[in-house]
């Protein structure tokens, strides 16, 4: 008979409530940037509550925090889950917190309904899932499966410019940064809980969606140099103004991702940082750092190569001087159909409605893939908003997910 979870949803929404008080910013908005005092408090309380649920609780050199549940058979690669308890500025309480804290009453759940996995089971909670402070997403999933090696990390500068070896170290986090990467086999299966992000499983009343390809993500930075002078004095003929370059890159990159034609291209530019700054100076620099994703990665690709011309394009003609960094340019990742199969078992025993559906969002799980075999369950959030204070999840909705994802980790364990 499949076992049934003992679900606590008050309590996992009373600690994710709890959670969401840890932050740099007033409730209920949550900032919670790696390495910040808000990090390290987050960091104590969940590790307090794997410590309550009998987990061994152990981190890495650059902070990955593991939580094990100890199988009948110890020597075999244990089963999997977990996200990121990192927030954005002006984020909400439940992007990554549902898979951490999700994940963890997952496995209590299943504790109290007597099962005993025999593979482990492990919840990882992955550093710095968000590229706020460093500007590169996935920091310890990506160093962990080999895709961002020690030398690059160690050149990675938050814009205060600390070095994140100086950062890690004074978060207390000291070890060999070579051994933050696991081999093959580390984790038998891997599977990540998380909000959708996006409308569609709330506007079709689905309880579940079951992830088969996690989109395609790059990020190319962009610095424009111009000439700077008197906004009064200087006139129109002959200005090289890099924000006027700038505003010209971000409509190119607007309509680049829009001439795909395929809903699922997309192109943002999320920071735009112009020196001085001063109202009556015509701006000297413009940095930009843009976000293009695709499910399809010769579609991203075009996107960037769109950006790439538009960039030098717009020097010239402006007589500006434009330079790019791709900061990355991820691969999608597909999901394993055997863990699929599982998450279908599942949500058809627990009696919740489900379908397949791709990520937009980027998640750790594109790079545990590099080491692991790899699936993700979305819950609904309300209006697919997310990356905002009033980003939610129903205590339903969030019970349905973990419910799935017990009745997962039993099968997967077993
Ligand atoms: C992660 O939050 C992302 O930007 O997809
Ligand atoms: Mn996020
Ligand atoms: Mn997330």
């Amino acid at each position: 008979m499949a076992i049934q979870p003992k679900i606590d949803i008050e309590l996992l929404v009373a600690e994710l409530a709890t959670l969401a008080r840890i932050s740099e910013a007033e409730p209920p908005v949550v900032t919670r940037v790696v390495f910040t005092e808000a990090d390290l408090r987050a960091r104590a309380y969940v590790k307090a509550l794997y410590t309550d649920a009998g987990l061994q609780v152990s981190e890495d050199a650059i902070g990955n925090t593991f939580a094990l549940w100890l199988g009948t058979e110890p020597g075999l690669a244990p089963i999997g889950t977990g996200s990121h308890i990192d927030a954005i500025p002006n984020a909400g309480s439940y992007d990554g917190t549902v898979g951490v804290l999700g994940g963890l009453e997952a496995i209590r759940s299943l504790q109290r309904a007597g099962f005993q996995p025999r593979r482990s089971i492990e919840l990882v909670t992955f550093t710095a899932e968000e590229p706020t402070r460093f500007g590169i997403g996935c920091l310890g999933s990506r160093m962990m499966g080999h895709v961002l090696t020690p030398a690059a990390a160690l050149a990675l500068r938050d814009k205060q410019d600390n070095g994140l070896d100086e950062l890690r170290s004074k978060a207390g986090f000291n070890g060999a940064l070579e051994s933050v990467a696991v081999t093959s086999g580390r984790f038998h299966q891997f599977v990540e809980l998380h909000i959708e992000q996006g409308p569609l499983l709330e506007n079709e009343g689905i309880d579940v969606g079951l992830v088969t390809a996690i989109a395609a993500p790059a990020s190319l930075r962009i610095s424009i140099e111009g000439e700077g002078g008197h906004a009064g004095g200087m006139l129109m003929p002959g200005r090289k103004d890099a924000l006027t370059a700038a505003a010209e890159l971000i409509l190119a990159l607007e309509s680049a991702a829009k001439s795909t034609g395929a809903v699922d291209t997309v192109g943002t530019v999320g920071v735009c940082e112009v020196f001085p700054g001063a109202v009556n100076s015509i701006p000297s620099r413009v940095r930009l750092e843009t976000d293009i994703r695709d499910t399809d990665r010769a579609r991203r690709d075009s996107v960037l190569d769109a950006l790439r011309k538009a960039c030098a394009e717009v020097a010239t003609r402006r007589a500006v001087t434009i330079t790019t960094e791709l900061v990355n340019a991820d691969p999608p990742t597909n999901c394993d159909s055997e863990i699929l199969a599982s998450l279908e078992a599942s949500a058809v025993d627990a009696g919740r409605t489900y379908k397949r559906m791709v990520a937009r969002a980027y998640h750790d799980s594109s790079f545990v893939a590099c080491i692991a075999p790899v699936a993700m369950l979305f819950i609904p959030c309300r209006g697919g908003v997310s990356h905002r204070p009033d980003e939610y999840a129903s205590p339903e909705w969030i019970a349905g997910g973990v419910d799935v994802l017990a009745r997962t980790l039993a099968r997967l364990s077993s």
